[in-house]
């Protein structure tokens, strides 16, 4: 192999920078020709292709968003789409391919494997941490610390004055992030997709809490089943029946997804990138490069998007207990 190209696609997480990074640097001093595929399968598909550098990475370790740029392609999607990237691939001579990315992503690596057979390796860039073979994603920790910074500065004025905040977190799927937010902005409750969520007991919970505090954080994962905070909060209000509480709906949103990386999310993205390359050099595809247990694994695109990575069940207990 001597030629590899890098991409990133799907909703962006901070780190992504620093993988790309990693994937350049490590490819030159493997002595490869990298690329940089721009927009994801969109850019894939138009030829946005071009030659990588080791300055041309210079001063992004430290920033948020991606410098290839992301999209969500509804034509990779399509057989002919698919073709047309392949046919842009191979007229850049392109070997290998790293990408960036979530459960979509690694959907189309899959498929675009299988149909062309170019040797590709993923890394996990998502704030969603919803990938299996990684205890943790690219961004995730960046997003959870800046949910957290946000719940403290609403905590403040809730108890202010008294009065009970719906704060809504990404994450259509999973909770990962509304219970890592839970657990460190002290909620009273956390709301995630992968429970159902009982309104009763959240109703009567929060009577019961109004004898010993007078404000309450409530994080909500957008994907909850009861619907989104303010979805909830309606319903919630309806049921408490009190005139003289408050209640207040702050959705957080695409905040979540920019601003720097955390030192986590550099090295867990470096890491990554660098097994990468390496991976590709050893004959390794269509697999995703993570880290488990401190050590780096490599895990097929099957499963990271066909196995469940469940929610740490003590961590929905310790907000339970610590909430009383
Ligand atoms: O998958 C990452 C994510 O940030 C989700 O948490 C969120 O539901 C979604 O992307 C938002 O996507 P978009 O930026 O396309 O609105």
């Amino acid at each position: 192999m001597k030629r590899i190209a890098v991409f990133t696609s799907g909703g962006d997480s901070p780190g992504m920078n620093a993988c790309i990074r990693a994937v350049v640097r490590t490819g030159i001093y493997r002595g490869l020709d990298v690329y940089g595929i721009y927009r994801g399968y969109e850019g894939m598909i138009e030829g946005e292709i071009k030659r990588m550098y080791s300055y041309s990475v210079s001063n992004i370790v430290q920033r948020g968003g991606t410098i290839l740029k992301s999209a969500r392609s509804l034509e990779f999607r399509t057989p002919e789409g698919r073709k047309k990237a392949y046919e842009n691939l191979k007229s850049h001579g392109i070997e290998g391919l790293v990408a960036i990315g979530g459960d979509g992503t690694f959907t189309g690596a899959k498929v675009f494997f299988e149909e062309y057979g170019i040797p590709t390796v993923g890394c996990p860039g998502t704030i969603d941490n919803d990938i299996y073979g990684t205890d943790y994603t690219i961004g995730f920790d960046t997003a959870v610390n800046t949910a957290l910074e946000a719940i403290d500065k609403i905590r403040d004025t809730a108890a202010a004055h008294d009065r009970i905040f719906f704060i809504e977190v990404m994450g259509r799927d999973a909770g990962f992030i509304a219970v890592e937010c839970g657990i460190g902005g002290g909620a009273e409750f956390v709301m995630v997709p992968e429970t159902k969520t009982d309104l009763k007991h959240v109703v009567k919970s929060l009577k019961n809490l109004r004898k010993t505090k007078t404000s309450s954080i409530l994080v909500v994962a957008e994907g909850d089943d009861l619907g989104n905070a303010e979805e909830i909060m309606q319903q919630v209000k309806a049921q408490i029946k009190d005139p003289n509480k408050e209640f207040k709906v702050t959705t957080l949103g695409h905040i979540q997804r920019g601003g720097n990386p955390t030192a986590f999310d550099r090295v867990l993205a470096s890491r990554c990138g660098m097994a990468a390359v390496e991976g590709l050099l050893e004959g390794k595809t269509n697999c995703m490069a993570g880290v488990v247990n401190k050590e780096v694994v490599y895990t097929p695109f099957g499963d990271c998007i066909g196995m469940p990575k469940p929610l740490i069940p003590d961590h929905l207990k310790l907000i339970d207990i610590l909430s009383i």
